[in-house]
């Protein structure tokens, strides 16, 4: 079996100063990560590179300084942005730094980003927004939630002199923006245990310190979860505490099959459920939209698979 390879993260700081309160979010990060089987985060200094000139181009190569950086990019599956606010948007250093890695080959697309920031009211919010933008162009795909702000000013102090993170209560924070990635690539390429893996992670994450803070977001924030509303490319894992369906018993003996109605019912739902013959089986109950379901019952090669077994 496949031996599984760490998803590979590299942070980059927009912010030059050494008592950066944005390094220190991301050095906090890189700290939690440690605690994340499978995951390894590199500092990356931006500090070295030039500005961007495309004299400094030569015959398609780049700086030495430049070449390091971009391999860096290259090697790594996802970025983590420490991103500071100057002046409603990102900083100088920090677009340099993408616009190096943006020369041919472009080599932000199809990578995975998350950004955290620390700043002044907004903690930093609009140079988010403006990094997103510059994401839509580098085909590099930004997570949505959760958003991470941090107002550095506010009290209690949040980062001593050295610019480290003292605060507990943004640390437990931090630990809830560290999702867990898997580019179409690596599902493909690697095995199922690599995936369960990935998953797991998630699972491991969702302590209850995270879900009571889920809870008390929900509660000052509240929405709708929109269950049918995916976009067809995402893997969604939810959990209900659902009865042993199997084990009902109504004195007419042991059910043979389990049936459904419409409820929470969308196109490629998948729900694993305790398989009825026991020891540790599994049973699984894929719903598909009628167009689907005719489209597979055509395909003869599917279906000599489904006849099969
Ligand atoms: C040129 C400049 C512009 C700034 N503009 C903003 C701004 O638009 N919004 C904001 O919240 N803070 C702004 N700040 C304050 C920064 O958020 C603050 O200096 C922060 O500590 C910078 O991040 P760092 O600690 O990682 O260096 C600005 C700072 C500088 C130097």
């Amino acid at each position: 079996m496949e031996a599984q390879t760490a998803i590979k993260v590299v942070a980059l700081c927009g912010s030059l100063r050494k008592g950066s309160y944005n390094r220190g979010l991301l050095r906090s990060a890189m700290e939690i990560s440690k605690s994340i089987k499978g995951m390894e985060i590199e500092y990356v200094d931006i500090s070295p590179l030039p500005f961007l000139n495309t004299d400094l181009e030569v015959d398609g190569t780049y700086p030495p300084v430049v070449e390091a950086f971009r391999q860096k990019i290259l090697t790594a599956d996802s970025v983590l942005f420490g991103s500071p606010e100057y002046n409603y948007s990102v900083t100088g250093p920090l677009k340099n730094a993408i616009d190096w890695a943006s020369r041919p080959p472009n080599l932000w697309a199809d990578k995975t980003a998350a950004i955290l920031s620390a700043g002044g009211g907004f903690g930093g919010g609009r140079s988010q927004y403006h990094l997103r933008q510059i994401g839509v162009y580098l085909d590099l795909h930004f997570i949505n939630k959760p958003e991470f702000f941090l107002n550095a000013f506010q009290s209690p102090a949040k980062f001593d002199s050295d610019g480290n993170l003292i605060d507990a209560a943004t640390k437990e924070r931090i630990k809830a923006s560290i999702p867990t990635y898997a580019s179409t690539g690596d599902v493909l390429a690697k095995d199922i245990r690599w995936c369960i893996e990935q998953l797991n992670k998630n699972v491991l994450a969702h302590d209850s310190n995270t879900v009571m803070k889920y809870i008390g977001d929900w509660d000052r924030d509240p929405r709708c979860f929109p269950l049918g509303d995916f976009d067809g490319a995402i893997i969604t894992m939810g959990s209900i505490p659902r009865f042993p369906m199997y084990k009902n018993d109504f004195g007419w003996g042991k059910p043979f099959a389990v049936r459904n109605g419409w409820a929470n019912k969308f196109d490629g739902k998948i729900s694993a459920t305790p398989g009825r013959n026991g020891g540790g089986s599994i049973d699984l109950e894929v719903v598909f939209a009628l167009e689907t379901m005719a489209a597979l019952e055509f395909d003869p090669e599917f279906m000599e698979y489904v006849l099969g077994y």
